[in-house]
């Protein structure tokens, strides 16, 4: 993995819900993105954990792994998520993760979620590793849902190649917040 600088925990940790509401919005709005009921979600490198509590609170899934391998970063989660709620639901399991090496059986999931998370795999043999690995643990009709603004056709090439499919890609960026030059992809583990 590569680790956040002091720079990048700052911004990532600070930075507010706003990015997150725009992007579910255009999930719900021009995509019309659903999910089965009863999902099973896990989401790699959640950061602090406020994008996987708006998609909690947009599709109500079952479950929601929230998952990161800073020990920091999970435990920033934790207290987002304790902050939000006077119980927390418990939808969330809040645990570590290594994106590379994932504590799951094949096909436990409905969807992950990988937010500006692939590019800190580190090189490329690694983000081939972590695409495996979303691979195996998306159930057969899976999905992966990324948002992605550095090493893009790393990230898209490692996709094509552990056999999933890309059924949506906006490369529009979000021109109103940070990442303009960020995509936005979504791509199927065939049924
Ligand atoms: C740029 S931050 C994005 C955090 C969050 N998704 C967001 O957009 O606010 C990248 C996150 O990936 C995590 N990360 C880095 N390598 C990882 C790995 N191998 N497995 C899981 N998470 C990893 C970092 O600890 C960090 O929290």
């Amino acid at each position: 993995m590569t680790e956040m600088s002091r720079f990048e925990k700052w911004f990532v940790n600070r930075r507010g819900v706003r990015p997150f509401e725009r992007l579910l919005a255009r999930l719900r709005g021009e995509v019309r993105f659903s999910l089965p009921e009863r999902a099973r979600v896990l989401e790699l490198g959640a950061g602090n954990g406020s994008f996987a509590k708006l998609l909690y609170e947009t599709y109500h899934p079952l479950e929601v792994h929230v998952t990161d391998y800073d020990p920091a970063q999970v435990e920033l989660a934790r207290a987002t998520l304790a902050r939000a709620y006077p119980q927390v639901p418990s939808a969330f399991v809040v645990e570590r993760a290594d994106a590379t090496r994932l504590p799951y059986p094949d096909a436990s999931f409905d969807l992950v979620v990988a937010h500006m998370m692939l590019h800190h795999l580190g090189d490329a043999a690694a983000i081939e590793r972590g695409m495996r690995e979303i691979f195996r643990v998306l159930r057969p009709g899976g999905r992966l849902l990324y948002v992605e603004a550095f090493h893009k056709d790393l990230v898209r090439s490692a996709l094509l190649r552990s056999g999933l499919a890309l059924s949506y890609h906006d490369s529009r960026g979000f021109r109103r917040w940070a990442f303009h030059f960020a995509e936005i992809g979504i791509a199927v583990r065939a049924a």
